[in-house]
Formats: C-alpha cells, structure tokens, sequence
C-alpha cells in the first residue's frame, strides 16, 4: 500500500486541488493513507479528458474494446491477492469476501468483454423499398457515483457494461473505500484502456459528487447509495434530462415454508444478513417462518451466532467491522430501537465485550424475534448485521408481509412446492427472486429494483441497454413501385 493516493485523471495520477484527506481501517481506526481531495475544477478536467477520448474509444473495434475488457480480468486475477488485501483494509470486509469480490469484478470485466461485439441491432421488414435497421449507441460520458460497502465489485459491475458498449467513464468513489478503485483505474491504462477512458476522482459527496453528477457534458449517471442521496441525484439528471440509473438498497424478505430444508435455510439464511457484516443492499434482513417451524429455526441461527468469529477483516472472521464509524453510529442506534419498539433480542444486541475490537466498528450479529412487521427495524434499511424474524401463518400473510415495505430488491423463497415456488415468486414486489438459495445467481443474472430500490437494470446481458442508445435508420433504396 502507498501512503498517498492521487486523483486518476487521463491515465495518469495526479494530485487534487483540495486538502488532502484520510481513509482509515475500520478495524482498528488507523489511518491508512492520504487521498487526493478533489475540487469542482479536478471534475471538471476528469470529465473534459473523459470528453476528448470518447471518439477514438467509440470508434474502437467492439471486439478491440471487449479484448481490453478481457486482459483487464486477466490482470485483475493476476493481482487479486494485493487487491482483496487492500480492500479488506479500507474496508473491513473479511478478507475471503474481499477475495470473492476481487473474483466478481474479474467475471465482470470477462463478461462483459465478451458481450462487447454481440449486441447488435434488427432490421425492420418495411417491404422492397425501405432499409430500416437499429444500431446501439454509447451515451459518452457516464458519471458513476458509488458507495463504500463493495468498492471494486461495484465498480466493475457499471464500468464493464458502460465501456463494453463505446461510454467513457468517470468515477467518484465513496470517501471512506476510495483505494481498489484507484488501482483499478491503473490496472486498466496498464492492459490498454486509452487514456481518458477511465477518470476517478476521488472526494466527498457534496462537493467531487455534485460537480460530477451536475457537469454539463456527462450524458448518464449512474448511483448506488442512499434513497435520499439517490433522490438527490435524480433532480440533477431531471434538471439535465439525462437517463439516471439507481440502486437504492432494500429491507428484502427471506421466506421460509415448513416444507423447506431448514439445514440449508439456516446456513444460507445466516450468510444473507451477515455478509460485509450485512452491508448488502439485496442482504435478506427479514426472515419470515411458518409458524410451526420457526422455534426450530431460530434456534438453529442463534446458535450459528453464538459460536461466528468476530474480528479484523484480515484475520478472515465470520463477521468483520462496518466500514465506517458514521455506519456503526447508525447500526448501533436501530439496536436499541429494536429493543425500545418491543422487538426480542435472540442474541446479540451489543458491541462485542473483547477490548482488542473497542477502537473498530464492530457489532455484534443480531436475531431480533418476535418482529412485527410495522415495526421500524422491519421497515427501514440497517445495513448490519441485524436479523428481523417473523412470523406467518399461510401463503397470503406471507406475500402481503414481504410486500410491506418501501422498498423491492430482492426476495427468498424456501419451499419443496414447485408450484408455490413460482406462485409466490409471482407475487413478489422485487427485481430478483432467489429459490431455494439466498443469492442464487451471478455476473449473468439482471439485477436492480422495483419500488424505492431504485429502478434500470445492472448486471447480465440487460445492463448493456442500459448503457446504450437506440437509433434507428430508415433509407428509401427504390421508388415504390405501382
Ligand atoms: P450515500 O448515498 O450518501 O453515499 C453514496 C455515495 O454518494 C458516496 O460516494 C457519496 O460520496 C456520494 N454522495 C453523497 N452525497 C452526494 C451528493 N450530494 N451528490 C453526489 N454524490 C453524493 O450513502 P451513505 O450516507 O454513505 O450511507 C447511508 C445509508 O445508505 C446506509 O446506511 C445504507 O442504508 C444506504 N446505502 C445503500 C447502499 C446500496 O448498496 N444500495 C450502499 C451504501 C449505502
Ligand atoms: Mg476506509
């Protein structure tokens, strides 16, 4: 690790205008490293390097652009021990997430690499006279702005797509996790991302993040955060009419019938909420059981809770630290709400007692039981490690609980019943239904939100319309005849 990380701006690092500031270790509060401040005029020079390579890399061969795509995974791959370290400590994750994240953002890159030269267009059949074809075109600048809970797979899932398909790229990291997107940005210039392609600007929100969103030559954004930030953002791409994907995050439902495999319930059921130490925006953090079997579950998950590792991320523990002091702030403080709205505590509920975790972000992982679904921690997002277990009767309570909140993300169902499998899966206000297992799927799967979650879609084949312009030509070739 350096001990001082500049802006990336046309291939090269260079320092920012404003006071530098510092990204610390979460699991311990040290500090890491300083990181170059940027101001509205650094954005400005991103976004207008951003601006001048768009030709020459829209005019690049799809399968010229997808074969860079290609050697950045492979280099990806090649340096993923460093990377998952270094995210790992910027970030707290435990270091076999940080590994598999590493892996992601690669599968993207590989993914995508490959789609590069197959989305082509249709011809539309006018008759003998007419020529009418669709061609996808790239936006140009594309502004991501993204969050500090899974930095560089974030980061691959927009870039992959959005270059892929000709866009050029300027990123604002989160304040807090800014380091793997750097080296990323590196990686990339290394395998022959011309220079100007891909632009980080490291900063804060309110400043790097709103000169960047608000720039008059970017032509899509693309955010991943908060709702309130989210809805922020929007009112800049409204004012702008630019296109705006986002994706907001979730309270999704984990539901589990009486006829479901409890053994694999409870091992995947406990991974839903507790991965990144439940930083997950799809995390399943309301569990909701059949009554006759949700003793027997519960138990199963405390028991799972009282015998996990809590620790630094490098240590690769069950559980790491939140990625930042404002994020256990806020985690500690839905804890005693849960307690004040009447919700039982099933285990955890606290910071752990070892002094050797006192100066890192951590909590404990926590079963809330006896939730009702009204409650305020059943409704609002927590980002911890924190569980909702609740209880229903048949299929329609259910539903309508799943459904009962402002957000749609995503959703487990547990059953052996085909036909409810699909039945209820039907029924979900979510953009992803898992069955059968919490997470089910990969880079090829189409992600994003219905509701409050946000709405376009990343991930999979889909994301690349998302990146892309329709046009459509239509030629008179002959006089029509008669
Ligand atoms: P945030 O939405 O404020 O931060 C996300 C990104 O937006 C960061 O890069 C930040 O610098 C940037 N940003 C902030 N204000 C901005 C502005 N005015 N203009 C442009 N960019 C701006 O999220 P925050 O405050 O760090 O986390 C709060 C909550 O948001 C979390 O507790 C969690 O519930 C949710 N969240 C959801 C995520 C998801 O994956 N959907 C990821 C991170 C947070
Ligand atoms: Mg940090």
């Amino acid at each position: 690790m350096r001990s001082r990380y500049d802006l990336f701006i046309n291939g090269i690092s260079v320092p920012g205008s404003g006071e530098p500031f510092t990204t610390s270790n979460p699991a311990t509060g040290e500090v890491l490293a300083e990181v170059a401040r940027a101001t509205p005029a650094d954005v400005d020079k991103a976004v207008l390097a951003a601006d001048a390579a768009k030709r020459g890399w829209e005019r690049t061969k799809a399968s010229e652009r997808g074969r860079i795509l290609l050697n950045l995974a492979a280099a990806i791959r090649a340096n993923a021990d460093t990377l998952a370290e270094l995210e790992t400590l910027d970030n707290g994750q435990a270091l076999g997430q940080a590994r598999g994240d590493i892996e992601t953002a690669a599968r993207y890159f590989e993914y995508y690499g490959g789609a590069a030269d197959k989305l082509h267009g249709e011809t539309i059949p006018l008759g003998p006279d007419y020529l009418s074809y669709t061609t996808h075109e790239p936006y140009g600048v594309v502004a991501f702005v993204l969050p500090w809970n899974a930095p560089m797979q974030q980061a691959a899932r927009g870039l992959g797509p959005a270059l892929a398909t000709g866009n050029v790229a300027v990123i604002k990291p989160a304040e807090d996790t800014p380091l793997t997107t750097l080296e990323l940005a590196r990686l990339a210039t290394e395998v022959g991302v011309p220079p100007g392609v891909l632009n980080v600007v490291t900063g804060f929100g309110n400043e790097a993040g709103a000169a960047l969103t608000q720039h008059p030559l970017v032509r899509k954004i693309a955010f991943t955060g908060s709702v309130d930030t989210g809805s922020l953002i929007m009112r800049t791409a409204s004012e702008r009419l630019i296109p705006l994907t986002l994706e907001l995050g979730g309270k999704s439902a984990n539901i589990v019938f009486s006829d479901a495999d409890l053994d694999a319930v409870a091992r995947s059921s406990w991974t839903a909420f507790t991965v990144k130490s439940g930083q997950v925006c799809s995390a399943g953090t309301r569990l909701l059981v059949q009554s006759s079997v949700y003793d027997e579950l519960l138990d199963r998950l405390v028991q799972r809770a009282e015998s996990a590792t809590l620790g630094p991320g490098i240590d690769n523990p069950d559980v790491g630290p939140l990625a930042t002091r404002a994020q256990f702030e806020k985690v500690t403080g839905y804890l005693k709400l849960g307690i004040e709205e009447g919700a039982r505590v099933a285990v955890g509920g606290g910071v752990p007692a070892d002094p050797a975790l006192r100066a890192g972000n951590f909590v404990e992982p926590t079963i809330f039981a006896d939730v009702d679904n009204s409650m305020r921690i059943a409704q609002e997002e927590i980002f911890g490690p924190v569980l909702c277990v609740i209880r229903f009767d048949d299929e329609d309570e259910a539903i309508r609980l799943a459904n009962d909140t402002p957000y749609g993300l995503a959703a487990g169902v547990w059953t052996s019943d085909l036909s409810r499998a699909h039945r209820v899966a039907g029924s979900l206000e979510a953009g992803q239904v898992f069955v059968n297992e919490y997470f089910a799927g990969g880079v090829e799967t189409p992600f994003g939100g219905f509701k409050s979650s946000g709405f376009g879609r990343e991930k999979g084949f889909e994301a690349l319309r998302y990146y892309s312009q329709l046009k459509t030509v239509t030629v008179r070739i002959s006089e029509p005849q008669g």
